[in-house]
């Protein structure tokens, strides 16, 4: 098992740890999670900044061994399923595609629902958790199944739960299981216009 602090990944300029001690393993334990660590988790997305302040972020969830459970859990592929299945709770994040205050759209309700979840994983990672975002899920039927309104629209799901040993997975799945890396700086920034070296940047 990874502990923050061990993993191979290295900064290349001098960061806080926790950002790229946090990553996302599949390995879960079956156990549930206390109502007041959850809490805590989704009190981290609270805070998050947005544009006008209009928190367009919302979450639907579902813990395990519960009525919605298998409402959450039948939307996932196969693949995810393979692993989730030993989340304490599955978690929709759903984004407010207007504004409350004038009802019009809102550019940016996508980049602000990323700062919460954001939020919500580095928080669950300095608990002790893991937040595993998936976008291998039925969107359409997550709208339709989970009663969303148009206005809203769905945007991830996470699998959240305490880290299990990399031996309770499926073969293939354990050799993924470590921290990955990053490309380089360089091919993500620009000072002034988009350059060249913008497009199609190698991932390590
Ligand atoms: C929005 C989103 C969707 C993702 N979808 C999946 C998924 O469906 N299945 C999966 O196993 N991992 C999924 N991941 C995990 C990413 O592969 C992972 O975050 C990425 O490789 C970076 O690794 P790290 O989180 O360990 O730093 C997703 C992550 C995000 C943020």
């Amino acid at each position: 098992m990874s502990t923050p602090g061990t993993s191979t990944r290295r900064p290349a300029h001098s960061i806080e740890s926790f950002f790229v001690d946090r990553w996302s393993p599949r390995s879960l334990l079956p156990e549930p999670i206390a109502e007041e660590n959850l809490l805590s988790l989704f009190e981290a997305t609270r805070w998050a900044p947005s544009s006008y302040n209009n928190q367009p972020w919302r979450f639907l969830y579902a813990r395990r061994e519960t009525e919605a459970w298998p409402l959450f859990f039948n939307l996932l592929v196969e693949q995810n399923q393979g692993w989730a299945k030993n989340a304490a709770v599955l978690i929709l994040v759903v984004s407010n595609k207007k504004f409350d205050h004038n009802g019009k759209d809102a550019p940016t309700h996508s980049f602000d629902a990323g700062a919460a979840w954001q939020n919500l994983a580095l928080q669950a990672w300095l608990k002790g958790y893991v937040a595993h975002g998936m976008q291998g899920f039925d969107y359409e039927r997550a709208q339709k199944e989970l009663e969303i309104p148009d206005d809203f629209k769905v945007e991830a799901m996470i699998a959240l739960g305490r880290q299990g040993p990399k031996e309770s997975l499926p073969a293939a799945l354990q050799e993924k299981e470590e921290p990955n890396q990053r490309r380089p700086l360089s091919a993500t920034i620009a000072e002034g216009k988009f350059t060249s070296s913008l497009v199609h940047a190698e991932k390590k």
